[in-house]
């Protein structure tokens, strides 16, 4: 086996902490039954690029299942857990390139060795590990089957490269199963970054005010949580619809610059670059604590914070202070990047569990439907989102109705 993790003796607390995440992943469990005696996948080479975290290591179990030889880096320098990887060398077989708070280019290393693989299915969150194949090993594309991508970032690099012409396989999409972002962006992005902003602040939430740029599922979704809490909770947004929903939700809507003044709490959840930026900065409260939840640390303009402060300094880690010209202080969290993952343990199982049975579904899809995609972006096919949410369904023992032929024909006639 090849690997680089922090420390294989790590490996009994990681087991552990994998074997409690799948206790409340039963739709995983399931698939990975039946992949164990289907053997679905039998010797085909997965790359993947993903948050090593418990729930993903109970994906990567249940692709190993399946007869896939898997190799797994960092989706994000900080999200590793050092345990899980060293459970998942040790009690899975699984190749791990991934270190908790990797520099930069040890992240890029970890990428090519998975990439050095020459793997025939990609699975990526954020799409690091398809730019790196498009860019820097283009004489391995021809070699990959197709991949799937996890989330909403890598889903917009990919249609990119899709519409001018250069993806060079297909790739499904998994982050728009009605599984996934309902669930997981809104409900696990809600939770996950108020647990993040808690354990690294350890500040009373309520009878504060929490900005929140972006109110998409996930923004919407921490909103919701927010306000659960007894937080005052403002939105940013540039898209009129977001903003005109949040408003009549009962939150305050306003510009960047103008929330600034009120924020005690501000997370970015927007995908984009520079939310929060010089002209919030220049009105923003002393000790307004910032932070990112959306996937890349592009959101918050660090640069100007960097230039524009007297001092730095860390007061626990991943919580930096800088203090401005005029005084006023402003509180970094996890560097700009992902809240959730760095300062907590990112969405809970019972979540990730949905994520993940479309993932290991659709690679099997994938696999199984090679010669009939184009290299393209892929909706993951609703029989595998409906079947995902049946099955889910199933296993928190809750029964739905089911339509009588006398309502099936009502429904699909226009003469009452
Ligand atoms: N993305 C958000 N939360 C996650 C988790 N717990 N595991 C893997 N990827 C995630």
């Amino acid at each position: 086996m090849a690997y680089d993790i922090k420390d294989i003796a790590l490996a009994d607390e990681g087991l552990a902490r994998i074997e409690w995440a799948a206790r409340d992943m039963p739709v995983l469990e399931r698939i990975r039954e039946r992949f164990a005696r289907e053997r679905p996948l039998e010797g085909v080479r997965i790359g993947a690029c993903m948050h090593v975290t418990t729930e993903t290591a109970n994906l990567m179990r249940a692709l190993a299942a399946a007869g896939a030889s898997v190799t797994l880096c960092a989706s994000n320098p900080l999200s590793t857990q050092d345990d899980t990887a060293a459970s998942l060398v040790r009690d899975f077989g699984i190749d791990v390139y991934a270190i908790a708070g990797e520099d930069d280019a040890t992240y890029n290393a970890h990428i090519d060795a998975v990439a050095a693989t020459d793997p025939q299915i990609i699975m990526d969150d954020g799409a690091d590990l398809d730019t790196a194949l498009h860019t820097r090993f283009t004489d391995k594309l021809a070699g990959v089957i197709g991949g799937t991508e996890e989330t909403t970032t890598g889903v917009v690099r990919l249609a990119a490269m899709a519409a001018d012409g250069t993806l060079g396989y297909p790739v499904f999409n998994i982050n728009d199963a009605n599984t996934k972002h309902c669930f997981d962006n809104h409900f696990g992005t809600g939770q996950s970054t108020l647990d993040g902003i808690i354990r690294a602040t350890n500040r009373l939430m309520c009878g504060r005010t929490l900005v929140v740029s972006g109110f998409g599922y996930c923004g919407s979704g921490l909103a919701l949580r927010a306000k659960g809490m007894g937080m005052d909770v403002i939105v940013c947004e540039v898209d009129p619809l977001k903003a005109l929903e949040a408003y009549m939700e009962g939150y305050r809507v306003m510009k960047a610059a103008d929330a600034a003044r009120f924020a005690d709490v501000w997370v970015t959840v927007t995908g984009d670059c520079n939310v929060i930026d010089a002209p919030a900065f220049e009105n923003m409260k002393d000790g307004a604590i910032l932070c990112n939840s959306g996937h890349f640390d592009s959101e918050i303009n660090i640069d100007w914070l960097e230039d524009h402060s007297v001092k730095k300094q860390e007061l626990k880690p991943l919580v930096e202070e800088y203090t401005l010209e005029d005084g006023r202080t402003i509180v970094l969290l996890a560097q700009g990047r992902l809240v959730n993952l760095a300062c907590a343990e990112g969405h809970p199982a019972s979540v990730m569990d949905m994520s993940f049975a479309n993932q290991a579904l659709a690679a099997e899809y994938l696999y199984q439907h090679a010669d009939e995609l184009q290299n393209e972006v892929y909706d993951v096919p609703a029989a595998i989102d409906d079947d995902v949410a049946r099955v889910k369904l199933e296993t928190l023992g809750v029964s739905i109705d089911t339509l009588t032929p006398e309502q099936i024909e009502y429904m699909s006639s226009w003469k009452f």
